[in-house]
């Protein structure tokens, strides 16, 4: 049976992708930095683990965790939108936790599940990053720290894209949508449901041929 592990699963977009695989009757793993308040992914079946994405030992306890098992395919999802502000209202602590959270996250917990993820079938890392993130499409201001965290995730993506295809593990980023959670608000185009559905049925398409690539929740090509 396919193992995806889906960081930061207790709520929003991670929640909704653990059901929608869940319900296909794949095994989730989702973590969650407070696992006691992951009573919903729990509930839906899923195996509930810990994880701080931020901590790096955090990351090295998960692998542990994980031990021997194969993770077939890894969703990097847990991230931050801390930073609405405009140019002069710009917090530089709050720059350096999106790019801790978004971006040295995503490499930290793959780095830490590369044996898993060679021990199984689709051998793929998705991480789900934003249009926010990409350079040609940006058209308005402000979000210094969330825009330049997810432009640089898909750097990261099609850097591992290189350095994991000896290995024969895939990464691709996605862009989920406009979706409403507690980051996307509401009046967003997407409920979470929906997205998970769609982000569900992408990413088991993905082929080895999709590596490096930027897509959005319906598998389109987006500009870098
Ligand atoms: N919603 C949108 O419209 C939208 C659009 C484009 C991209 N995205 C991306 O989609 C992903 C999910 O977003 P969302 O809308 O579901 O956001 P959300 O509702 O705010 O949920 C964020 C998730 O990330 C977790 N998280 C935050 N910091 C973490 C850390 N240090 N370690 C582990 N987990 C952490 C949160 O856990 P806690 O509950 O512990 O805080 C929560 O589970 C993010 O990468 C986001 O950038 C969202």
């Amino acid at each position: 049976m396919t193992t995806y592990l889906i960081t930061g699963a207790n709520r929003g977009i991670g929640l909704a992708l653990a059901r929608s695989l869940l319900s296909q009757g794949r095994r989730v793993i989702g973590t969650a930095r407070d696992p006691s308040g992951a009573g919903d992914l729990a509930a839906g079946g899923a195996e509930v683990m810990p994880l701080d994405v931020a901590d790096e030992s955090s990351a090295l306890a998960l692998a542990r965790s994980i031990g021997e098992r194969p993770i077939d395919v890894l969703i990097n999802n847990a991230g931050v939108y801390n930073d609405h502000a405009g140019l002069e209202a710009t917090d530089l602590g709050r720059f350096m936790d999106c790019m801790r959270v978004n971006v040295a996250g995503p490499i930290a917990v793959t780095l830490a599940l590369l044996p898993a993820l060679g021990r199984g079938e689709r051998r793929l890392v998705v991480n789900i990053s934003s249009v926010m993130g990409s350079i040609e499409r940006t058209t308005s201001g402000g979000s210094y720290g969330y825009r330049a965290s997810k432009a640089a995730l898909n750097m990261v993506t099609r850097t591992l894209a290189v350095d994991l295809a000896t290995r024969r593990i895939a990464a691709v980023a996605i862009h989920p949508g406009w979706v409403e959670t507690d980051m996307g608000g509401p009046g967003a185009h997407l409920r979470p449901a929906e997205a998970g559905a769609h982000l569900a049925r992408t990413i088991e398409r993905l082929t080895p041929a999709d590596s490096g690539r930027f897509v959005d929740y319906t598998g389109a090509a987006l500009p870098w």
